[in-house]
């Protein structure tokens, strides 16, 4: 029988797509053990935005989130969403930094780390490929799905192979943006199951152009062996597919998919009203959960647009739209044609929009384009314009060979600098990843057990 098999979002992506990551751990906890029994191939759970809002926002310590959702669910693979080099936050961070964390990810209970980089530069994978294989966990190995035209079915393969070398357990098509249609998913996903039939091919996308459903198929058509899905009261839109819808349509197709119908119910009724509560006080915005053709039109991911919108009102520069909008491919042309994903579409956004406010292309750039033009970012797909990079950079010098390599180990002095502020190596993790997040954290948790110790004291 053909198969194929499910990840859920709705914990990860799906959460961070619609309701901006704010569901906190006590909402979802009831529902875990159900989960746990539903038949699918892993649970995103951790990574992304998921560590830094629960520290910033919602007072959770994310190691602990972890370990909770661990105990819930022995059954299951975890899996998490990691940035390569960047970890899980906007820059690079030195291979002891990146080892450590990937270390601990494992030993609090993540099995599948899926590991991508904002280029595809895969010297910025090799290190948290490298270390996951070391602890033992599945490392997939991930490919960021973007068009233009560097970017061929050929070198898509051709990343492929190399992720092969690096011993990665699967392979993942990532299309943060949605924009992948049918017919390119079936292409990208034929042409990589001859290259490397013996992995299994993940793909993930997003409802936004509303083409996923069917991308889905086709993707699936070609050999895809996972999709990645959303549990309905919280698919559609900014988000994933319905898992309920493909499981059911699939399944009638003749595929053996595995989960259990009932479960998958259970799971849908739980939570119905945690996302009518979201949409009644406004966290859940209509506009995320509409079908958005612009971005086919323009080949740029949603949030990009909306981000350029927001920019231009602050600037009460609206009547400048038409023009940011035309310059924003001009702006990723002139800097090879990076696939837009965080940190890569703020940086194009904003330079664009500079670009046209100052009515003279590249006067003022960020220190993030002047970094990425430097090569801190890694290899672009392209080769930056030269005049444009020499512009910027005049006699700043270009970073030779891997940025990463360039940088002190960071722990252990980090560890050192903390003192007893941090109880353990996951604290040092947090505020190497968040510094000012983390102290506030550990400040309010020591005070909370304080508090704790001083009622104790009294009650006896
Ligand atoms: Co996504």
């Amino acid at each position: 029988m053909k198969k194929v098999q499910f990840t859920e979002t709705v914990l990860r992506d799906a959460n961070q797509s619609l309701i901006a990551t704010r569901l906190p751990y006590e909402k979802f906890e009831p529902i875990l053990e159900t989960m746990d029994k539903a038949g699918y191939y892993s649970i995103e759970c951790w990574g992304g935005a998921t560590f830094d809002v629960c520290l910033r926002y919602l007072n959770e310590d994310p190691w602990e989130r972890l370990r909770k959702i661990r105990a819930k669910m022995p059954n299951s693979k975890l899996q998490m969403l990691f940035r390569g080099q960047n970890v899980l936050g906007y820059k690079h961070y030195p291979d002891d930094v990146v080892r450590k964390f990937v270390e601990y990810s494992i030993k609090n209970g993540i099995d599948i780390i899926r590991i991508f980089d904002a280029l595809n530069d895969v010297r910025n994978l090799e290190v948290a490929i490298d270390e996951t294989n070391k602890q033992g966990g599945h490392a997939s190995g991930t490919i960021c799905y973007t068009t233009s035209p560097v970017h061929t079915l050929e070198k898509y393969v051709e990343m492929v192979k190399e992720l092969k070398k690096m011993d990665v357990k699967s392979i993942c098509i990532k299309d943060m943006a949605g924009i992948m249609t049918p017919q390119e998913a079936y292409d990208l996903c034929s042409a990589i199951k001859d290259a490397v039939p013996d992995l299994p091919l993940v793909v993930h996308t997003h409802s936004t152009t509303g083409f996923a459903f069917m991308t889905y198929m086709k993707a699936v058509e070609a050999g895809a062996d996972v999709i990645d899905t959303a549990i309905s009261p919280f698919s559609g839109g900014t988000s994933q597919p319905a898992t309920e819808t493909l499981a059911f349509a699939l399944k009638q197709m003749g595929y053996e998919t595995g989960l259990d119908e009932g479960k998958l119910t259970e799971i849908a009724d739980y939570f119905k009203p945690i996302r009518d509560n979201y949409v009644a006080d406004g966290t859940l915005m209509p506009k995320s959960l509409i079908t958005d053709t612009q971005c086919i039109t323009y080949q740029m991911p949603g949030g990009m647009i909306s981000n350029l919108l927001s920019q231009l009102k602050m600037m009460n520069a609206l009547d400048k739209f038409d023009e940011a909008l035309a310059e924003t491919p001009k702006v990723r042309a002139d800097m090879g044609y990076p696939p837009l994903v965080t940190p890569t579409s703020q940086m194009v956004g904003v330079q664009a929009v500079t670009n046209v406010l100052q009515g003279e292309r590249y006067k003022k750039v960020s220190s993030e384009i002047r970094a990425y033009c430097r090569g801190e970012y890694g290899r672009t797909p392209a080769p930056i314009d030269p005049d444009i990079k020499k512009k910027i950079l005049g006699d700043t010098p270009e970073v030779e060979g891997r940025y990463a390599d360039s940088l002190e180990p960071q722990f252990e002095k980090t560890k050192k600098e903390l003192g007893d502020k941090a109880k353990c190596d996951e604290d040092v993790l947090s505020y190497i990843a968040f510094p000012e997040v983390a102290e506030k954290f550990y400040s309010a948790r020591r005070e909370k057990e304080e508090n704790h110790a001083k009622y104790t004291i009294v009650k006896e």
